[in-house]
């Protein structure tokens, strides 16, 4: 087998890419505002099919983040739950819990939560709608009819905007759970477009443990078929 042809992308391509982790614990720093308006304006360049560009961001920081993570933790405790998009545990694959329970006896492990404190882990996660302590979060909302194949639009917004964020050096956390409390982040802003995802985003406190963490992938086999 022939060794791959980098090119002068390559490198960075690898570093960035294999660079970018989920962060869990972050600074209280700001995001300087000419940094912030590079990473959007990057990952606006974000391909959507037919160009469409079916996303709409808004982004919380200082007094408007922290009306939001109140707001978040109300919802919480009253169990107002609103999610655009419906969540089930039976959408996954047998392999697919295999790979959740990995990921999460390594994340809990890690923070010292044992796989039957299910208390811990639910005080973890409500923890977590105020952003992981990041001073910045990130509202992804899909515009239109708000259907799949504009959500995954969305998506391939999502990986641009966290690979954006890694060029400039500034840590992210995807948050799905974010999303279960629409109506309460629609209210706090202007949107009404449907919440795919928040995104924390911050300067990364390296000394947490939750950061210490590193997630496996499948291997290439498993996943992606070469037909001659
Ligand atoms: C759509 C999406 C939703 C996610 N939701 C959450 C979440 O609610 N809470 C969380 O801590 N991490 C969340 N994550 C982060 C994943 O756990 C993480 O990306 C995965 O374990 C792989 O680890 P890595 O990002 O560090 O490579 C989410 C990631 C994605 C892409």
């Amino acid at each position: 087998m022939n060794l791959p042809v980098p090119t002068d992308m390559s490198g960075y391509a690898e570093k960035l890419i294999r660079g970018r982790h989920a962060t869990r614990a972050f600074r209280p720093d700001a995001v300087p505002e000419d940094t912030m308006r590079a990473i959007f304006s990057l990952a606006g360049a974000a391909p959507s099919n037919s160009n469409a560009q079916p996303w709409q961001v808004e982004v919380v920081s200082g007094a408007a983040r922290e009306r939001l993570a109140n707001a978040l933790q109300a919802a919480h405790a009253a169990r107002r739950i609103s999610a655009d998009y419906p969540y089930s545990e039976d959408m996954y694959a047998q392999v697919h819990q295999a790979r959740r329970a990995a990921f999460g006896a390594r994340l809990y492990g890690a923070l010292g939560i044992g796989p039957d404190d299910h208390e811990a882990r639910v005080a973890y996660d409500a923890q977590s709608l105020r952003f992981y302590g990041a001073p910045h979060a990130a509202f992804l909302f899909v515009t239109g009819d708000g259907g799949p194949r504009l959500a995954a639009d969305v998506g391939a917004y999502m990986q641009t905007l966290l690979l954006a964020m890694a060029a400039y050096g500034v840590a992210s956390c995807p948050q799905g759970l974010l999303s279960f409390y629409a109506d309460t982040v629609r209210a706090e802003l202007t949107t009404t477009g449907r919440l795919l995802l928040g995104i924390s985003f911050g300067y990364s406190d390296e000394a947490a443990p939750a950061n210490r963490i590193t997630t496996e992938r499948a291997p290439l086999e498993e996943i992606t078929t070469f037909h001659d």
